[in-house]
Parts: structure tokens; C-alpha cells; sequence
């Protein structure tokens, strides 16, 4: 069978003869390189993910509600301490693993690198991302006598020095031998007229396919296989910029037992009506996250007779999931949003092109849209100033200025106020 020929009738029978004058350019191991990734793409689902770029999103007739949560700090001591024995037993029976999804590409900070390596200027010194997190999974392992395994999702474009950084700190003191780091899934780029970018290394360009690739890559890359093998049953899924974030907390992990869902999510509440966050809701009898720009003005503002929003639970990906759940949904296919992104790209002269407008489609899953799949979740709503200080944007709002303040601000609670 003639690889190469095989290649070149795809890329006909999907318009991409741009690439068809790439490989005929190509010789020895690029041009063997280029054919054997031209072989995994399916064209097929990206000619679809472009053509929907096209289309008016339509929202089908939904019924929305809003969806119960508890309130961390309205639980009664006697609810919170049966919460509280229930996590920890798990946890203690090794039960539970956590997973960092550290996989995206951080382009609203703009750091050079993963952006678990970017140091935070909190007391003096400064802590990187990554060792945040490693600190506070070191203090879970303290107080429950055991070390939690740790998966961390990277992907091919940082995988290798996200790796490098690690092993250069020493994994920030972590036993190495609970670490695993595994790769996402990623899909191509296309242009505004759905042809495939070129990289400089002269393949095909691909990007990760969204946070939602965490089910399916734990899936394909044998860590799910590695979990059930060694009895983990709640699978804690967090990601890499919440200098906040606990990623072993019981309240959250006995509530989900107590309640026995599949699924468990801590949130906290929107801070104004018009907060460009995802929601908690109901659709048609199934937990979603709504999107700010998929709620309607009159929901967003609608209250509850406490004078609560109804629709307030922000989703802060503070998820945790049975392991049957995972491996449900890693089965699954979710559904792909497109987002419009600048991306260099190699053109036809084999010149570098920097765009300095958006020029090209990415396509990614979100880790929320999985929720759909299950009938009910268990809310949790935690604190903004215990739970969430993202770093997301350069400056202004979720920014490292804001992230330092509520760090600090924390610690300097937490030094006389322990178990929160
Ligand atoms: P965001 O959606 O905020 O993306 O990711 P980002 O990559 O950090 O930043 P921007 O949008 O490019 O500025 C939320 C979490 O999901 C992870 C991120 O690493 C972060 O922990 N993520 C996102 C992945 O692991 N893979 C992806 O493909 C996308």
C-alpha cells in the first residue's frame, strides 16, 4: 500500500492541497513524519468542527432551574463532622487521587512557559504555581498520614518542560514515585477558510483540545487503568492557577459520599449579577454550567427569597468524580466550542507568519460539559477568600496582583485558624 498516495487522496478529497505542495517539498524522515501524522488526523471531524464555526449557535428549547448546593459554612457542626469522617476515612484508605489539569496554553498571561512555572509574588520570595499546589497536597498528606497520588496533565507543546521543571525542583519535595505526569489529546488549527495550519517544525499544527480532554487522555494514556489498579475511588480534578484551591477537602469529598452522587463540585457565589462566570444550573433535568453569555439578563438578576441569586454557583474547576464516573465519561464524546486565536503559521514559501489578528480556529472541550451525562451533583459552596484566587489575565480582574492579595490574605488568616 502507498502511504504516501493514501495522504495525498485524503488531503484532496478534503480541499487541503496546501499541504499536498508541502510534502512533495519534503524528503526523508519529515516527509515520513508528516505522512504518519496525516494518517491520525481525522479530517473528517474537522471539516465538521470548521463548518459549525459557520452556523448560528442554536439553543434548543430548554428548561433551566437552579440547581440545589450546601453552604459550607451553614452546615450544622454535627452535618460537617459526618462530612468531615467520611472524606477522611476515604482519603486515609487511599482511596482518592488528584488530577491537575496543566495542559492549556495560558495566552491571557502571556508567561514564557507552563504556567504551573510561574512565580507569584507572595511574601518576598515568591512561590511558583506548581509548588502552591505541591504545599498544599503536602498538608493534606500530613494530617491524613498518607501521600495522595498525583496526575498531571500536560500537553505535547509543554510536556517536556513542564517535566524539566519539576524534576529541576525536585517535584518541590513531593515523593516522586506518586507523581504521574501524562499528555492531552490535542486537535488541528485551521484558517478562516478551514485549510490546516503549518508549523515551523513543518507538520501539520495542533493544539491542545481543551481542559474536557482530561477524561478521555487519563483514558488513552493508562492512568485511569493505573488508579483502578490501585483502588482509588474519588478522583479529585483541579486546575493548575487557583492558588486557592484545596485539592483534598473533606467536607467536599464526605459530602458526595454522604449524598451518594457520581459527581461533586465546590463553587463559590457570583460575585455580582453580571459576573462573566459559568453558573450551576439545571438543563432539562440534567447539572450544567451555564455560560454568562447563555444566561439571560432576567435569570442572571432573578433572586431567591433569602435574596440570594438563583442562579449563583459559580463553577470554579473544583470537580471530583467516583471513578465510574471518569471512566463514563472518558468513553463519551463532548462537545467541541470553537475559539477564535492567533496562531503563527509556516505559509507557502516556507516564510513564518505572526499574526496580529486572530487568524485560525482552535477547538476545545470543556471539563464541565461532562455533567450532562449524570443526572444530579452535589454542590458545595465554599468561600471566594478560602477558595478561589485565579491567574488568568495579565493585569486587572484574576490577575497575579489579585491572586498575591487573597493569597496573602489567607495565610495571614490561616496562622491562627487552622482546618478550614
Ligand atoms: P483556561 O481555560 O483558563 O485556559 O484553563 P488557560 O490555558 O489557563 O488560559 P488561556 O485561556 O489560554 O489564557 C483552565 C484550566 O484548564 C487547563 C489549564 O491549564 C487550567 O488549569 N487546560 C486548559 C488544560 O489542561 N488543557 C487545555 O487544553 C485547556
Amino acid at each position: 500500500m502507498d502511504k504516501k498516495q493514501d495522504a495525498i487522496d485524503i488531503l484532496k478529497k478534503y480541499n487541503q492541497e496546501h499541504i499536498i505542495k508541502l510534502l512533495e517539498k519534503l524528503d526523508g524522515k519529515r516527509k515520513q513524519e508528516l505522512i504518519k501524522q496525516i494518517q491520525t488526523i481525522d479530517f473528517h471531524q474537522i471539516t465538521e468542527l470548521y463548518n459549525n464555526t459557520k452556523k448560528e449557535i442554536e439553543f434548543k428549547e430548554s428548561k433551566i432551574e437552579p440547581l440545589k448546593y450546601l453552604d459550607k459554612a451553614k452546615l450544622t457542626e454535627k452535618q460537617k463532622a459526618k462530612f468531615d469522617e467520611l472524606g477522611e476515612k476515604a482519603i486515609k484508605a487511599g482511596e482518592y487521587a488528584v488530577v491537575t489539569m496543566a495542559g492549556g496554553q495560558g495566552t491571557r498571561l502571556g508567561h514564557q512557559g507552563p504556567k504551573g512555572t510561574f512565580k507569584l509574588d507572595v511574601y518576598g520570595k515568591g512561590k511558583y504555581l506548581f509548588e502552591i499546589l505541591v504545599e498544599n497536597l503536602k498538608e493534606a498528606n500530613q494530617q491524613y498520614g498518607i501521600t495522595i497520588p498525583w496526575y498531571i496533565m500536560t500537553s505535547r507543546e509543554n510536556n517536556a518542560e513542564t517535566v524539566a521543571f519539576l524534576e529541576r525542583n525536585n517535584y518541590f519535595g513531593y515523593d516522586k514515585k506518586y507523581v504521574t505526569i501524562f499528555t492531552q489529546s490535542e486537535l488541528p488549527l485551521v484558517d478562516e477558510d478551514g485549510k490546516l495550519l503549518i508549523g515551523k517544525d513543518y507538520k501539520i499544527k495542533e493544539a491542545s483540545d481543551g481542559n474536557g480532554g482530561t477524561y478521555s487522555s487519563l483514558r488513552s494514556s493508562g492512568c485511569l487503568a493505573d488508579m483502578k489498579e490501585k483502588g482509588i475511588k474519588w478522583v479529585f480534578i483541579g486546575s493548575v492557577d487557583n492558588v486557592l484551591l484545596k485539592m483534598a477537602d473533606v467536607t467536599l469529598l464526605g459530602m458526595a459520599i454522604s449524598q451518594k452522587v457520581q459527581i461533586a463540585s465546590k463553587s463559590v457565589v457570583k460575585d455580582n449579577p453580571y459576573e462573566r462566570v459559568g453558573v450551576f444550573c439545571k438543563m432539562n433535568s440534567h447539572p450544567k454550567v451555564i455560560e454568562y453569555t447563555e444566561l439571560p439578563t432576567k435569570m442572571a438578576e432573578q433572586r431567591d427569597r433569602n435574596g440570594e441569586l438563583k442562579y449563583g454557583e459559580s463553577h470554579i474547576m473544583c470537580n471530583l468524580y467516583t471513578i465510574d464516573a471518569i471512566e463514563k465519561i472518558s468513553k463519551e464524546t463532548l462537545i467541541y466550542h470553537s475559539a477564535h486565536k492567533k496562531n503563527s503559521y509556516i505559509n507557502e514559501d516556507g516564510e513564518e507568519i505572526v499574526p496580529s489578528e486572530p487568524n485560525s480556529y482552535k477547538f476545545e472541550s470543556f471539563i464541565f460539559d461532562a455533567f450532562e451525562f449524570f443526572d444530579d451533583i452535589a454542590i458545595l459552596r465554599g468561600k471566594r477568600e478560602d477558595d478561589f484566587a485565579p491567574v488568568k489575565n495579565k493585569e486587572g480582574v484574576d490577575s497575579p496582583k489579585t491572586a498575591k492579595e487573597l493569597y496573602e490574605k489567607f495565610w495571614n488568616k490561616r496562622t491562627n485558624k487552622k482546618n478550614l
